[in-house]
């Protein structure tokens, strides 16, 4: 992938008819992001990575060696860049790819904060390691690691070590920093942080949830530069109105771009961009990963050239990229799609620095795996359990006869506090599967001594059994939700044997298990295995009583910092209002 030598002689020399080309697309349509027209009859030459000649004739750059593309009126664009993503978890990076890339999308900009939760800054390097020389581009950011949980801050990346990092090509930024932790806490390792990114001239990403007016000014005077949590036309336009370059948002987290319906037309759309905000094993074979998204732009109504802008030069700018990729050009790298027809974003063909990688929806390069480190395969570290740890004295309620509770809302991601009567008289709280109470349990996975909270949780739905993860966003640690101690220490315990996993126990019996030996954040399965494993855990969690519509997601975002309002840490429940940790 790099060097960035793309202004080179051998370049020039095609682009004069000097010497021939390697590739030559002929007669097509092209895409033009630069004018926002579409225009007919366009011939590329392409001389090893890069793009020599854009124009109405490139015969002259045949040679005997040239391969010819017959485009025969089909669509020349650009390829397409996601610009915030989260590729790092789950799978084996090259399995990802496989799937991803018949879609067009040729450049990936993701956040690496799984890898770096379990291992800090040799998390990243291991992940860079994972990315390089692949037919596509992957650039990282360097995970802020804001989190609610205390034990994170021994995996916490200085600002030694991101200055390094930042040192690497393929490194383009500081990842998202939750708005709160950069401008609402005293502490200022986060702006810290911050300026080291700016000092190396590289990009900051923002994540401006519910922040407006001075709050969102304060996050982007802080040095935020995108936000991808715009929720409405409103959002949308306080944000650009601010300079932020508005990523919409459309994945399986959540589904946003209708947020831009009403303003199609209206307003400038040069700094807005399409993003996936990362995808889950079934919106990647399902949806195409990020072709659907841009797809969706299209049959919303926004014009072809509007839709391909905002997943090409539109985030290539922002990244301050655009001299190497987001646009059919000379001098850019050789990142090109041929589309069926202007209104068609799922690619005939799909080129990467001159070389066509997928046809028809196949991926035509070998993407090896690469072995990943020991220190990767063992991040979690916690002593295994027994049943009596996991009880809760009655001492522990804050109020006499009642406990406090995390209650999961409709959607599954936004939790707020409650409380419930207790139905105990044994002398230890327990959990009340008939009335949807159950235990919710975090356990850091950093010091060896498993430091841990025993919560209690509404929403989850499950009458019995126990479920636990270490895949969970923004700490470093297992989640755990049960409705008996028995379960709950199998599944947790598991677990820990798998060094990475999630895992459903039933009646004092492991049901189900899904390794995620790699970092505690991936498989090394194939993503059809994976896949099957996970909607077998969302239809058993499902049996079992649950009604949430992505059961895995809800468990990962259960010590979020990300999303509000009472989150479980080892320290307690920690509220974002008050930015305290209770108990029960
Ligand atoms: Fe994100």
């Amino acid at each position: 992938m790099f060097p960035y030598n793309a202004h080179n002689r051998r370049l020039l020399e095609t682009a004069l008819g000097n010497e021939p080309a390697d590739l030559v697309i002929r007669d097509g349509v092209l895409m033009d992001v630069y004018t926002g027209r579409v225009v007919p009859h366009r011939s590329v030459a392409v001389a090893e990575r890069w793009i020599a000649y854009v124009g109405p004739d490139a015969d002259y750059a045949i040679g005997e060696q040239t391969r010819v593309i017959e485009a025969g009126g089909r669509v020349i664009a650009p390829g397409f860049i996601d610009p915030h993503t989260h590729i790092a978890n789950f799978w084996n990076i090259a399995d990802f790819l496989k799937y991803a890339i018949p879609g067009g999308t040729t450049t990936y900009i993701t956040e690496v904060e799984g890898f770096c939760f379990a291992l800090g800054a040799e998390g990243f390097r291991a992940f860079l390691d994972q990315v390089r020389d692949r037919p596509v581009k992957i650039f990282c950011l360097v995970p802020p690691m804001v989190s609610a949980s205390p034990a994170a801050a021994a995996r916490f990346i200085a600002v030694e070590e991101i200055r390094e990092l930042l040192r690497d090509e393929q490194v383009i930024g500081l990842g998202e920093s939750y708005w709160q932790s950069a401008i609402l806490t005293p502490d200022d390792r986060i702006l810290h942080l911050i300026q080291e990114t700016v000092k190396a001239g590289k990009t900051v990403e923002g994540h401006a949830a519910g922040a407006a007016d001075r709050r969102l000014a304060a996050y982007a005077a802080a040095g935020a530069t995108s936000c991808h949590e715009a929720v409405s036309p409103e959002d949308v336009l306080n944000r650009l109105e601010m300079g932020y370059c508005v990523m919409l948002r459309e994945g399986h987290i959540r589904k946003d771009l209708e947020s831009i319906r009403p303003l199609i037309g209206e307003i400038d759309l040069g700094r807005c961009a399409l993003s996936t905000d990362g995808a889950d094993t079934e919106f990647l074979l399902s949806e195409g990963y990020f072709t659907d998204v841009v797809q969706k732009a299209v049959d919303m109504g926004l014009k072809p050239i509007e839709a391909i802008r905002m997943a090409t030069l539109n985030p290539a700018a922002h990244f301050s990229l655009d001299h190497l990729i987001g646009g059919i050009a000379p001098g850019r790298f050789a990142d090109i799609l041929i589309l069926p027809a202007p209104e068609t974003m799922r690619p005939d063909i799909v080129i990467s620095e001159g070389r066509v990688i997928a046809e028809g929806g196949k991926t035509l390069v070998s993407l090896p795996r690469i072995p990943h480190p020991d220190q990767l395969l063992k991040t979690v570290h916690v002593p295994l359990l027994s049943p009596e740890e996991l009880s809760v004295p009655l001492s522990a309620c804050s109020k006499p006869g009642a406990i406090r509770t995390m209650d999961i809302q409709a959607n599954g991601l936004v939790t707020r506090e409650g409380s419930a009567q207790l139905s105990s008289s044994t002398g230890t709280v327990l959990a009340d599967p008939g009335n949807d109470l159950l235990k919710i349990v975090f356990i850091e996975r950093v010091s060896g001594a498993g430091e841990r909270f025993v919560g209690f949780v509404r929403g989850w739905g499950q009458k019995q059994g126990a479920v636990a993860s270490s895949l969970i966003w923004d700490a470093s640690g297992i989640v755990a939700i049960g409705a008996d101690d028995l379960d709950l220490v199998q599944a947790i315990n598991r677990v820990i044997e798998l060094q990475g996993g999630t895992v459903l126990a039933l009646g004092g019996e492991i049901a189900i298990d899904i390794p995620f030996p790699i970092a505690g954040y991936g498989s090394d399965k194939k993503i059809e295995d994976l896949t099957s494993e996970v909607s077998g855990f969302q239809k058993t969690v499902g049996d079992l009583g649950s009604t949430l519509r992505s059961a895995h997601l809800t468990l990962e975002t259960m010590a979020s910092a990300a999303i509000p309002f009472i989150r479980i840490t080892e320290k307690g429940y920690f509220r974002f209002r008050e930015n305290d940790y209770v108990g029960i």
